[in-house]
């Protein structure tokens, strides 16, 4: 198959990790924007990209980008389009359109008129009056901002973020895609001793597990893309067999989650065993204040309580008091922490030693506008 393009979507503020990650699979042309990488590649690279990247919410394969001022030329342009060599003939292909600061407003007309220029493009390949849409789904996206459309095809299906282990409901987890960015974003590395005394369902301390053992994070699901014929099927078992391929052990060093609420630890321990790491993690029920360990060089990762409801704020700030007071314990250790309390760095004080060495980044936890505080500790001698 020839070159395609393809965008990895992300939440806003990944787009660095996520290009990163593009670049470690050796996908070196790519071009950042907002919310979203583009890079090119063959249909291995869709396969790839949707079994490897960590941070990314979906891959979509960018079929045109256009000019578009009036709803003739959006149909005329769609049209042109080679659905056939893209669609099946009983392809299910929802359409969902987004319009911004555009000639073209109305997003459910935009919608209609892409649909029924993908129809009469299928009709002539397959000349029949209606389209059962019972088979595979391409989800067709066309997004037109500032008069310039964007027609994609999504490859994915359900989101990224959905791993395939966690089929337990309830808790407030953080996403996998977020949580493998704060990983990546920490100076954690596997053999180093990693701890979230906050972990809930344990979503940090299982993509660490992962990055560590270098364990493609959908190796345990399916993606839409999957049941394309454009793509090949061996496409994908030969993606996947590499995925197998590269799996590596974890090097020993303790993985360790707490939190106070035993009913989330349950919750943490069934996705662990679900993620097939019932030996590598292991779960503590204990305050943050009761946190202590005697391995030096270690990296606590953590997303508190951001004490934004009514009444949990002063609760929120003692968590803070008690994880400053551990930063001045483990002098050795690094601290990342994910919050929206504006007060969270002046509560949480100095680690030992590292006067001034905070690095701040703007993150969001859905529409949550956070800070990712990071207090990188000294190297451990021994890389
Ligand atoms: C935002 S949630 C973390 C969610 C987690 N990252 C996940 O993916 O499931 C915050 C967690 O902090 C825990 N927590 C609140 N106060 C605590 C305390 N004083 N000590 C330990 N854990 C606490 C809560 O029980 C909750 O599970």
């Amino acid at each position: 198959m020839e070159q395609l393009q393809l965008i990895a979507t992300t939440a806003f503020g990944l787009e660095a990790v996520v290009s990163r990650e593009l670049e470690a699979l050796g996908y070196s042309e790519r071009t950042v924007s907002d919310g979203r990488v583009e890079f090119s590649g063959d249909a291995e690279a869709v396969a790839r990209a949707n079994l490897w990247l960590r941070s990314a919410d979906r891959v979509l394969v960018k079929l045109a980008a256009f000019e578009v001022r009036d709803f003739g030329e959006l149909f005329d342009r769609v049209t042109e389009l080679p659905w056939a060599e893209w669609l099946t003939e009983d392809a299910k292909f929802p359409v969902r359109a987004r319009c911004v600061r555009s000639q073209l407003a109305s997003e459910p007309d935009t919608q209609a008129i892409t649909k029924k220029a993908v129809v009469e493009s299928l009709k002539r390949n397959w000349p029949r009056d209606w389209f059962e849409e019972t088979g595979a789904e391409f989800p067709i996206d066309v997004s037109i901002r500032k008069d310039q459309a964007v027609v994609t095809l999504d490859t994915t299906g359900r989101g990224l973020h959905r791993r395939g282990y966690r089929t337990w409901t309830g808790g407030a987890p953080l996403r996998e895609t977020l949580a493998a960015a704060l990983v990546q974003l920490s100076f954690w590395e596997a053999g180093r001793v990693l701890a979230d005394p906050c972990c809930g369902t344990g979503t940090i301390l299982i993509e660490a597990a992962w990055i560590g053992q270098n364990r493609a994070p959908g190796l345990g699901r399916g993606f839409l893309a999957e049941h394309w014929p454009s793509l090949e099927n061996r496409v994908w078992q030969r993606a996947r067999q590499e995925a197998r391929d590269c799996q590596v052990r974890l090097p020993e060093a303790p993985l360790l989650g707490s939190d106070r609420d035993p009913e989330v630890l349950e919750l943490g321990r069934r996705n662990v065993e679900q993620a097939g790491l019932a030996e590598v993690i292991s779960f503590q029920q204990r305050s943050v204040t009761d946190f202590s360990c005697h391995h030096k060089y270690g990296c606590l990762v953590t997303n508190p309580p951001y004490g934004e409801r009514m009444g949990e704020r002063e609760e929120a700030e003692e968590l803070y008091r008690g994880l400053g007071r551990i930063a001045r314990r483990l002098d050795t250790w690094s601290f990342y922490t994910l919050t929206s309390h504006r007060g969270f760095e002046r509560i949480f004080g100095e680690p030992s030693g590292r006067q001034g060495d905070v690095r701040r980044r703007k993150l969001f936890n859905g529409p949550i506008e956070c800070t990712y505080y990071q207090f990188p500790g000294p190297r451990p001698p021994w890389t």
